[in-house]
């Protein structure tokens, strides 16, 4: 790591640009997902799924099967919930078996997260991490995203996600990228400028041969701070760790004080190619 540290200083000195973007964190990077001292086993249970940290609150025959999840889900199963203002809608997978990439990738985060259908677990309802100031402060920012009361409400303002939110590539709005099986690839003339001053962080999962978006399409669940970009990743940036917050899978630091800072948009623009610089015959790259 700080032969990396050392080799991207110069490399950036030398594109003249500010450096700020290698970090080292000095916290633990689970972050948040240290869980108040529960750690791993609160999400992985080494035996018994969710019976073995004492949450089952149903006889699921599938408790655990999946990554030795240890938090109980079955309230979720086969819930519907419509996001991105009312059109997406999913219906939860009604088993851990279900063997579709919203089991994975999102009743494992909605069996904390949720809120509404899910127990809370050990959520306190806030955001771990210190926010800069650009956030407002009339309220805290809730970590139980569905927390509204209601049965279907709450979901229409989250970002759209679930095996019917598609990453799309061509025509005017999305980016100059193809897809085979649901593996983008960011290969066109724009996309490639893209991916080399940012990069492409994302992981959207294939289901019906399409790309489509679950929570862990956007975040890692094991780092909340850190980006660890090395020769093999998907970015042109010069390996080393990079800020992140929120568990982010890119980049993506609102408390950066670089004038004209724009890592925070970038990260949008994995997947809104159409609102990227690129696509708008801007110049401009990334500033950390
Ligand atoms: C907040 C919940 C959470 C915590 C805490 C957590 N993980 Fe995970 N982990 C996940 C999720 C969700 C996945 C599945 C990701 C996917 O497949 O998209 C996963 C996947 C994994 C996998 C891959 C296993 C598989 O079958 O896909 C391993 C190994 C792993 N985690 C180990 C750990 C270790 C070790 C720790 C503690 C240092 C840890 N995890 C902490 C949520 C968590
Ligand atoms: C075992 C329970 C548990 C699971 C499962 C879980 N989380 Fe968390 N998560 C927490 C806790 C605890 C916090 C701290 C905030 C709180 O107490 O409300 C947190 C905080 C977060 C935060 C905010 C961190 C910050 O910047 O302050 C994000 C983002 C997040 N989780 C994403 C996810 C995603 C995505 C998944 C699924 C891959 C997931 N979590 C699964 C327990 C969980
Ligand atoms: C399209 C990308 C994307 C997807 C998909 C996504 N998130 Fe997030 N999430 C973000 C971003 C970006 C932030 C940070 C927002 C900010 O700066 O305030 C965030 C923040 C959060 C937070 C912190 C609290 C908050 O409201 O800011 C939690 C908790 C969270 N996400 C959980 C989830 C869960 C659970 C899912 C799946 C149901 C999910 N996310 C799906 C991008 C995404
Ligand atoms: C993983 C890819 C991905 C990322 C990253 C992403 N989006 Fe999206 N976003 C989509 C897709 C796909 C749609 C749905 C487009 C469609 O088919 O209508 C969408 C839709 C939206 C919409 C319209 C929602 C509605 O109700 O109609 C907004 C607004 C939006 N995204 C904002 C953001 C913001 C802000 C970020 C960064 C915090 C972000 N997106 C990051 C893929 C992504």
């Amino acid at each position: 790591m700080k032969r990396y540290l050392f080799v991207s200083l110069i490399v950036l000195g030398g594109a003249g640009l500010a450096g700020a973007q290698i970090t080292s964190p000095t916290t633990d990077v689970l972050g948040a997902h240290l869980n108040y001292g529960r750690g791993c086993t609160a999400c992985h249970a080494p035996h018994s799924g969710s019976s073995g940290n004492g949450v089952a609150r149903s006889t699921d025959p599938g408790s655990g099967s999946v990554a030795l999840w240890g938090e109980d889900v079955s309230s979720l199963y086969g819930k519907t919930i419509i996001t991105g203002g009312g059109k997406f809608v999913e219906v939860l997978p009604r088993s851990m078996s279900a063997a579709t990439p919203d089991v994975a990738g999102m009743l494992t985060c909605l069996s904390c997260h949720d809120g509404n259908y899910a127990s809370r677990a050990m959520m306190r309802n806030r955001v771990y991490e210190t926010l800069p100031a650009t956030y407002g402060n009339a309220n805290s920012i809730p970590t139980l995203i569905e927390n509204t009361g209601s049965s279907t409400g709450g979901y229409l303002s989250e970002h759209p996600v679930g095996l019917s939110a598609k990453v799309k590539c061509g025509g005017s709005a999305n980016w100059d990228c193809s897809q085979v099986n649901g593996v983008v690839s960011m290969r066109g003339a724009n996309s490639s400028r893209f991916v080399s001053s940012y990069g492409m962080f994302v992981k959207p999962s294939s289901y019906n041969n399409s790309a489509v978006i679950v929570c862990t399409t956007c975040h890692e669940p094991h780092r909340m701070n850190v980006v660890n970009i090395t020769a093999g990743s998907t970015s042109g940036l010069p390996p080393g760790t990079y800020a992140t917050m929120f568990f982010l899978r890119g980049p993506y630091n609102p408390a950066s004080g670089t004038t004209g800072s724009n890592q925070t948009a970038q990260f949008c623009r994995q997947c809104h190619g159409e609102l990227s610089n690129e696509m708008n015959g801007s110049t401009a790259g990334t500033i950390f």
